[in-house]
């Protein structure tokens, strides 16, 4: 008796790890990371200043620093690696910061028709002969992957290219989720391209710069960044289409401006940053004899902000973008960060190219899920894609095959977080210690390093 109560209880416990057993898992690997690289951080919003001052605090002119002095920057440089002190994000400000954001600008000031254009060639030919179950992840890394090099280079992308930059940005991104060790021998192979291909590069390249530095330049921002960034977003616009029927619908038949709302509702509630640091270059006083020290780790907190001051922040609703609701600037609403402190140079471009690639798998297929859908989107985004009858696009095969197809793709997706948070923890762990024992970014500032990787 006592056994088969014993047995009972481990069954109860084994079915119901999905439930319990991924944010355990979460809570840990939070904990370990921050006991490797300790507690120097400010989280705003946070206890020292409030999500009504998170703006003014961002945009302070002592909020500059962007790498050296924060034992978080090695971590960052650990994953961003080969060649993240050229990345833009992580520059300090400077004359060679300058001569970078410049040319992304000049690479990036595209005129609307030709972003539509391309973003619509690319995005169809990663569609082409797509049907059934997906990650949407994947399957929209090609197409970003062709568009950033046609933006680059001004030429079509042959398929090695497009292999070793999807190759490159899959890997970072893989890593920085935990989900798997960086591979350098991948990110490399994309260097070595990078570099012979330069002559043919479109665009005038930062001045004073390395051929190697400019190949890094390239790479970090624009196939790095860029493809991963794109891709985040689609998928997480698709999944959110996905899970909500009823906007999709109205998405697939309404004008731009819903699509728009639906886009600008989907970077609210997951914004691809998590957190942004910063490192205080002077005293950022807060008055009544409260100053953030110079020296400082902020750390802004994204979805913490984003949630604030929305009511049900939790739910998806786009109408809260709708016209008759509050300016968009008047809201906590940075997906593209804070104009006033280096926010994206994708913040005109992204958008446009977003609803384009979001419209084109609008017009072909049906779109459903049954997996979770959460801001870091570790499993991809699976989805369920079934063509539309182009004769009556609102008409869509909804049979027992379907049910059981999602009824599957929901058990798989639990368990595999089960197993995912665990590779996680470990992976997580072992690339916090790794980065802290490489110092990537501290070593570089002080000088005493060997090439940067
Ligand atoms: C929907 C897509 C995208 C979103 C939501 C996004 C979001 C952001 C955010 C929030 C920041 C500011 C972070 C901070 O304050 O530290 C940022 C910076 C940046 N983004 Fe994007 N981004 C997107 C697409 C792109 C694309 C397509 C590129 C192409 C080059 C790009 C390149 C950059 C760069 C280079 C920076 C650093 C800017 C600087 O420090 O000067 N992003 N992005």
């Amino acid at each position: 008796m006592l056994t088969a109560l014993w047995v009972a209880a481990a069954v109860a416990v084994v079915i119901s790890l999905p439930r319990w057993l991924p944010g355990r898992v979460v809570a840990l690997r939070g904990w370990v990371f921050t006991r490797i690289n300790g507690e120097e951080s400010i989280p705003v919003p946070g206890e020292l200043v409030g999500v009504d001052r998170f703006r003014e605090v961002y945009s302070h002119p002592a909020a500059s620093g962007r790498s050296k002095g924060a034992a978080l920057s090695d971590l960052f440089w650990y994953w961003l690696s080969p060649g993240p002190e050229m990345h833009q994000e992580h520059l300090e400000a400077g004359e060679r910061y300058e001569a970078v954001a410049l040319t992304t600008r000049r690479i990036l000031s595209v005129p609307r028709a030709r972003i539509e254009e391309l973003t619509r060639r690319c995005v169809t030919r990663a569609l082409e002969g797509t049907a059934g179950v997906v990650r949407l992840r994947d399957l929209m890394m090609p197409a970003w992957a062709e568009f950033s090099y046609e933006l680059v280079f001004g030429e079509p992308c042959p398929p090695r290219a497009r292999d070793l930059i999807a190759g490159n940005a899959d890997d970072v991104v893989t890593a920085l989720k935990c989900c798997g060790l960086r591979h350098m021998d991948r990110r490399d192979r994309l260097t070595v391209y990078l570099l012979e291909a330069l002559p043919r590069v479109r665009h005038e390249l930062p001045a004073g710069l390395t051929a190697r530095e400019q190949a890094l330049y390239l790479q970090g921002a624009f196939f790095n960044t860029a493809v991963v960034q794109m891709s985040e977003a689609t998928a997480h616009v698709l999944m959110a289409l996905a899970q909500h029927r009823d906007v999709q619908a109205r998405a697939r038949a309404g004008d731009d401006r819903y699509l728009d709302q639906v886009i600008s509702e989907t970077l609210r509630l997951y914004p691809l940053f998590g957190i942004a640091h910063r490192i205080t270059k002077g005293d950022i006083p807060l008055g009544d004899g409260v100053t953030i020290p110079a020296g400082s780790v902020l750390c802004f907190d994204y979805p913490a902000f984003h949630r604030a001051g929305f009511p049900d922040p939790d739910r998806f609703d786009p109408g809260r973008f709708a016209p008759g609701h509050a300016p968009i600037r008047e809201l906590n609403h940075i997906p593209f960060g804070m104009p006033g402190n280096r926010p994206c140079p994708a913040w005109r471009l992204a958008p446009l190219a977003l609803r384009v690639a979001v419209r084109e798998v609008l017009r072909a297929y049906d779109l459903d899920t049954a997996a979770s859908h959460t801001r870091s989107l570790p499993n991809r985004g699976p989805c369920l894609l079934t063509p539309l009858d182009p004769g009556d696009p609102a008409g869509v095969r909804r049979g027992p095959g379907r049910r059981l197809t999602l009824l599957s793709m929901r058990f798989r997706d639990r368990w595999e977080d089960v197993w995912r948070s665990l590779v996680q923890l470990v992976l997580g762990t072992y690339m916090v210690w790794d980065a802290r024992r490489l110092r990537l970014c501290e070593r570089h500032f002080s000088h005493d390093a060997h090439p940067v990787r």
